[in-house]
């Protein structure tokens, strides 16, 4: 058995002569979040839909938990768990009612199936709303509802589609904890999609760029940004007189690349900052430079993204069928 828990190679998906995924291939770590960054369009939701066996691939091999997604169907399903993009409870039963049907469709027992849902609408803090209607639940609550269907089956991976798609930023930092805590608690591995780069960066273990059906970049969330170029680290001295002398000690450090002096600020430019900071401070201290402020600046997620792709990963990319897709959640259909 592999020794990954999702294994993606030269994945392929034609829609008609469409290329939506264009062999793609990555693996997924037991217990990590691993997030598919990308835009409109990129092919997240075409991926995620080959993975949890919803949609047959054109080519290429993928894996979950050691199951061919093609070959063995009810064998991935058995061990996923999906909480899709668009929303898909029904309204006019309650929170309880629908994880019970739903419990019921997977095949878990009765006796199971009180305990577990009990357990599922804890865990994203739904108990109280167990018996209210859904109609009656905010867009929040109805995303931490789908979550919980999600969990019914105690899946070793859980799908989520654009998690927090349409929601206010409070809340959707509430679903990105509990989604950090189900990997926390219970070593779940988190597959999920996003195109918040905020959201990708407090997430992810490792983030996937997809853009046109192929990933261009993969790495933690540091590395990535590690990868375009340097950080910058600012030192503010307390005496002007003192630049010369600081310059002078740091130019046997061969780490910096480049230096900038403005007034009494000096602006190292070097790979990584927070392991050479300790070394650039002694040298201060050594000389007897007074130092009143130390800065380091990192190259964003969203440079990274400007830097793979040419352009910027806009929030307003996605805005008019984010909105249509709140309104859906906010059950006003
Ligand atoms: N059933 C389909 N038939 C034809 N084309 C499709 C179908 N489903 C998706 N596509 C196309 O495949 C491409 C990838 O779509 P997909 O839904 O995977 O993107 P996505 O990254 O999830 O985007 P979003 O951020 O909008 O959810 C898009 O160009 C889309 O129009
Ligand atoms: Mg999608």
């Amino acid at each position: 058995m592999s020794k990954y828990t999702i294994e993606v190679s030269n994945l392929v998906k034609r829609y008609g002569n469409f290329e939506a995924v264009k062999g793609i291939s990555f693996n997924v770590n037991k217990g990590e979040i691993f997030g598919f960054l990308g835009p409109n369009g990129a092919g997240k939701t075409t991926t995620v839909h080959i993975l949890t066996t919803i949609i047959d691939k054109t080519s290429g091999d993928a894996y979950v938990c050691g199951y061919d997604v093609s070959k063995q169907k009810e064998k991935v399903r058995e061990n996923i768990g999906i909480v899709f993009q668009d929303p898909s409870l029904d309204d006019r039963l309650t929170g309880y009612e629908n994880l019970d049907f739903h419990a019921m469709i997977y095949g878990i027992n009765k006796e199971y199936r009180r305990k577990r849902i009990k357990e599922a609408l804890e865990m994203v803090e739904l108990e109280d709303k167990a018996d209210t209607l859904v109609m009656y639940y905010s867009g929040g609550m109805k995303r931490r509802l789908e979550i919980a269907r999600g969990l019914l089956n105690q899946p070793e991976v859980l799908f989520l589609d654009e998690p927090t798609v349409g929601l206010d930023v409070q809340t959707r930092r509430h679903i990105l904890d509990y989604i950090k805590a189900l990997r926390d608690r219970y070593k779940m591995t988190i597959f999920l999609t996003t195109h918040y780069i905020e959201e990708a960066d407090y997430l992810c273990d490792r983030i996937a760029i997809i853009d046109h059906g192929k990933i261009i970049a993969l790495d933690t969330p540091e590395n990535l940004k590690k990868s375009i170029g340097g950080d910058t680290l600012s030192l503010t001295l307390k005496h002007k007189s003192d630049i010369k002398i600081i310059l002078n000690a740091l130019s046997r450090l061969d780490v910096i690349e480049d230096v900038k002096v403005e007034n009494n600020s000096i602006y190292l430019i070097l790979k990584d900052a927070s392991s050479n900071i300790v070394d650039i401070m002694n040298i201060a201290y050594n000389k007897n430079v007074a130092i009143e402020k130390v800065e380091i600046r990192r190259p964003s997620l969203e440079d990274v993204f400007i830097h793979y792709t040419g352009r910027s990963i806009r929030e307003e990319e996605g805005s008019n069928l984010d909105r249509i897709r709140m309104r859906l959640r906010a059950g006003m259909r």
